[in-house]
C-alpha cells in the first residue's frame, strides 16, 4: 500500500462527507513539529475519521513517539478502525472513545505535544484541563482559530487573564492555529 495515496483518499473522503479534517498543508506543517520536537508523547483531541491522528503517528514511528487520541462519537470511531490498522500505525495510537472533559483529568502521562481540534466552543476547557499535563516547552496546538474565532471567546480571555504567550500562524489559505510554547 502506498501511504500517500491512502492519505489522499482519506482526505478526500473527508471532503466528501464534509469531515472537517486538518489541510494537507497544515498536516505536513504538523509533522514538522513532531519531526523537530522529536516528540514521544502527544494528545490529540478530536480524532474524528483519524486523518491527522495517522498522520501524526506515521511521524511518530520515526521519533519513537507514540499518540493518545480522543474522540466523543463512536460512529466516527468505529467508522475509522480499520483506517488505522490499514495504515500500520495501530502500535503507536492509543484511541479512547470518550468524552476529553472527563478523559483528561484522568490522563496520568505528561505530553510533550498536545493538538486541540475538539468542540470549538469548549477549547478553553482543552486548554485548562491539559495544561498541567504538557511538559515544560512543550507545544500546544489549537486548529481552527481564525474560522471559528467568535466561538473561542472563552479561550481568548484564558489566554489573556493567565498571560499566556502565543502566537497565531495562517497556515493555509483556509485558516490558522495558534501555537503555544509552554
Ligand atoms: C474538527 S474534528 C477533528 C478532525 C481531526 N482532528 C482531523 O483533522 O482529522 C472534531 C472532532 O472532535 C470531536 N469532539 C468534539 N468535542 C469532543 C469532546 N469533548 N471529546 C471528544 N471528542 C470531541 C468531534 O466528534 C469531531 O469528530
Amino acid at each position: 500500500m502506498n501511504i500517500d495515496i491512502f492519505l489522499q483518499n482519506l482526505k478526500k473522503h473527508g471532503i466528501e462527507n464534509e469531515i472537517p479534517n486538518i489541510s494537507e498543508v497544515n498536516a505536513r506543517f504538523l509533522r514538522d513539529l513532531i519531526k523537530i520536537q522529536k516528540t514521544q508523547n502527544m494528545l490529540e483531541i478530536g480524532t474524528a475519521n483519524w486523518y491527522s491522528a495517522i498522520n501524526f503517528a506515521l511521524e511518530l514511528k520515526n521519533t519513537w513517539g507514540k499518540l493518545t487520541t480522543i474522540e466523543f462519537s463512536k460512529l466516527s470511531y468505529d467508522s475509522a478502525l480499520e483506517n488505522f490498522k490499514t495504515a500500520w500505525v495501530s502500535e503507536n495510537i492509543h484511541a479512547i472513545n470518550g468524552n476529553a472533559l472527563d478523559i483528561i483529568p484522568a490522563l496520568e502521562e505528561k505530553y510533550d505535544f498536545v493538538f486541540i481540534d475538539g468542540m470549538k466552543r469548549r477549547t478553553k476547557d482543552f486548554l485548562e484541563l491539559v495544561w498541567n499535563k504538557v511538559s515544560d516547552g512543550g507545544i500546544i496546538i489549537v486548529d481552527d482559530v481564525i474560522k471559528f474565532k467568535e466561538k473561542m471567546i472563552w479561550f481568548w480571555e484564558y489566554l489573556e487573564d493567565n498571560k499566556i504567550q502565543y502566537n497565531i500562524i495562517p497556515i493555509d489559505k483556509d485558516d490558522g492555529i495558534v501555537m503555544i510554547i509552554k
